[in-house]
Formats: structure tokens, C-alpha cells, sequence
């Protein structure tokens, strides 16, 4: 079913949110849908790994328990920000309003928006053209379905959005929510009709009223901080951008590794401090290795922390970039905040021609 779609679900574990990313393979037109602000590096280096032409960020709702990353995506790729018109005051940047009917378009493939408030009342649920795959928000969830007692939610409402532009879809459609708070990824209309407990079975609207009414759930915990910050699309109150390291071009890859390329680093050199995490005997070895850097093999490093300099940036360095990768984590997890793994190793160092130092014998 994914032959001729991108698709990726990612999860913000301290909000338990899902993001996704659907993309067209052929133009590699794409949007993301429900991004977290502080993961914002891991999908701007997914969309950039895979290659992707970001269309839109867009939401599903206006979020109270998390901050979007849709504005930083905006900021990075010049990509249009999506969400419901029907939020008043109306959501401040979003260049993209949203309404039932309408259709968001990347490539060749296209997502339906279904309005499907309850929850809020700006939800929507975002349906893939040939209606295989539906992105449902808060409206309904995994066995559960979005709270209704603020943000202008209202069960009766939800119980018809619910029933009539998410249970009319195919049986077989992929139902993908905004949250799950069980480890659970993905359930199907099907499944949901049978097994929902709030308003699969034979509940009726009563049922699911009366179930939604007496949820008794706590405050959520971030909406003081997430309905602000999401009515601006997540812009930061002074409209600045997290600071990126302050010493280098530094990115964080979808692994979480902080990386920085070779060729700035050749030409920085003096700037950083290099710590080849190789073995010993591979020093001998063809490659080389860079002039002045430190050697102290990655199961030795934990141990020898204190003899890293710290007036300086650190550019780990190994073979492929892979030790060094993990030897970047130790230092961080030292304190050495400024570091960064050198790009492909003394392998891509090679093969770009850049400068080394061959040991000498017995050195
Ligand atoms: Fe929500």
C-alpha cells in the first residue's frame, strides 16, 4: 500500500504525540502533519534525508499539549503553515486555512479535509485520496476519542464527526491519531466501530455523551504554555529561533547525532579541537589521521575524559564515523556541549582529498 507513498510516523515521547510525513516518491513533494516544537530537528533531517520538498506543515487541531513545530518548519523551508479556519481569534501565521472540502495537494497524491470538531472546534481530519489512509487528530483515538471539556469541545459534536466523516470511510481505511498513551500506532475503521469502547459496539450518541461527560481527566499539564504558543503556529513570544551551535554548522541527524562536515572542519581546523577515537594500530593504517588530534580510543574515553581540552569545540573522528558518533554522546553527556561528530570519518576525509598526517613508524 506504500508503493507509491512516503509515509512515516514518528512520536514525541514526552507528549506521547505522533507526527507524520506523507510524500509523493516521484516529485517528492510532501507534507508533515502535527509536528512537536522540540523535535524539530529530527523531521527537518528526515525530510532532508529522504530527499522530501516540503508543501506544508499541518495540524490537525490547535494543540493544548504540546507546542507545533510549524512555524520552525515554515522558518527552514519556506513551507506553508495549515490549519482550521475555524478557530477565532484565527491562528496567527497560518498561510494555509483549512476547511471541510478542501484539499491539500503534494505531487500527484492529495489528503481530503473532513471537519471533524468535538475536541475543538477547528479539528480535522485529513484523508489520503484513494482513502486508505486517514490522519483522525484527537477526534478519535486508538479504543478513545479526544476529550471534550475545553477548547470549545462538545461531545454531541464529536459523536457526529465522528460517526459520519470518520465511520463512513471504508472499512479497511488505516486510522492514524494525533496521540496514544499505550504504545499503540495504528487501527482501521473496522476495528474501531467493533472495539471502541467509547463509541464503537452499539453506543449511541447518549453512551457517548454520557461516557465523554464523566471522564473526570486532570488539567493537561502544557496548556498554559501549548494554546499560546499554537495560536501564533508555535513562533516563540519573542519570535526568535532556538539557537543552533554557536561555534560551526552543526546538524543534528534523524539518529540524534550532532554532525558537522568535513570540509568546514578542514578549513576550521584550527578553530577545534579533534579527538580520533580509533584504535592505535589503525593509525598506521593508510587513512592517516588529522594534524594535531588527540588520540583516545572510544572504550578508553569514558575513563580519560579529563584530558580533553575544553577551550574548544570537539570534532569527534574514527574510521567511518560511527565510533566517533557514540563518542560524541559521551562528551555531551560530560558537558562538553560543543562537540560534534566529523561526517563520514577518515573514510569520506580520503576520498574528499583533504590534508593529513601520516604516522610514522613506532610514533
Ligand atoms: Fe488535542
Amino acid at each position: 500500500m506504500f508503493a507509491n507513498l512516503v509515509f512515516r510516523q514518528l512520536f514525541d515521547a514526552s507528549s506521547s504525540t505522533y507526527t507524520y510525513l506523507l510524500g509523493d516518491p516521484r516529485t517528492r513533494h510532501a507534507v508533515i502533519i502535527d509536528t512537536v516544537f522540540e523535535q524539530h530537528l529530527r523531521d527537518r533531517a528526515l525530510v532532508g534525508e529522504l530527499n522530501l520538498k516540503l508543501i506544508a506543515a499541518l495540524d490537525t487541531h490547535c494543540h493544548a499539549d504540546h507546542v507545533t513545530g510549524a512555524w520552525m518548519m515554515q522558518q527552514a523551508t519556506g513551507c506553508r503553515i495549515g490549519i482550521s479556519r475555524r478557530y477565532q481569534p484565527p491562528v496567527e501565521g497560518a498561510d494555509l486555512p483549512l476547511d471541510h472540502g478542501d484539499r491539500i495537494v503534494f505531487g500527484s497524491r492529495h489528503l481530503d479535509v473532513r471537519a471533524t470538531p468535538g475536541h475543538t472546534d477547528g479539528c480535522v481530519t485529513l484523508v489520503l485520496d484513494d482513502r486508505s489512509i486517514a490522519l483522525t487528530g484527537d477526534a478519535l483515538l486508538i479504543r478513545g476519542a479526544g476529550r471534550c471539556d475545553f477548547q470549545s469541545g462538545d461531545a454531541h459534536t464529536l459523536y457526529r464527526s465522528i460517526v459520519q466523516q470518520i465511520f463512513s470511510l471504508p472499512d479497511a481505511c488505516l486510522l492514524f491519531p494525533g496521540h496514544d498513551y499505550s504504545g499503540r500506532t495504528v487501527s482501521s475503521v473496522a476495528e474501531e466501530k467493533a472495539h471502541n469502547p467509547r463509541i464503537g459496539g452499539d453506543a449511541d450518541e447518549r453512551d457517548f455523551v454520557g461516557f465523554m461527560e464523566n471522564l473526570n481527566l486532570p488539567h493537561p499539564k502544557q496548556i498554559d504554555v501549548a494554546l499560546p504558543a499554537n495560536l501564533r503556529s508555535g513562533r516563540p513570544a519573542d519570535g526568535k529561533l532556538p539557537r543552533p551551535a554557536d561555534w560551526g554548522p552543526v546538524r543534528q541527524t534523524y539518529a540524534g547525532l550532532l554532525e558537522i562536515d568535513p570540509e568546514w572542519v578542514a578549513e576550521h581546523l584550527e578553530q577545534v579541537h579533534v579527538l580520533d577515537v580509533r584504535q592505535p594500530q589503525e593509525m598506521q593504517e593508510s587513512l592517516g589521521r588529522l594534524a594535531g588530534a588527540q588520540l583516545i580510543p572510544l572504550n578508553e574515553l569514558k575513563a580519560r575524559l579529563s584530558e580533553i581540552p575544553r577551550d574548544k569545540p570537539v570534532v569527534a573522528v574514527c574510521h567511518a564515523g560511527m565510533r566517533s558518533g557514540q563518542a560524541t554522546v559521551i562528551l555531551r553527556g560530560a558537558g562538553l556541549e560543543r562537540t560534534a561528530n566529523l561526517r563520514g570519518g577518515m573514510l569520506l576525509w580520503s576520498q574528499l582529498g583533504l590534508p593529513t598526517q601520516r604516522e610514522h613508524a613506532g610514533a
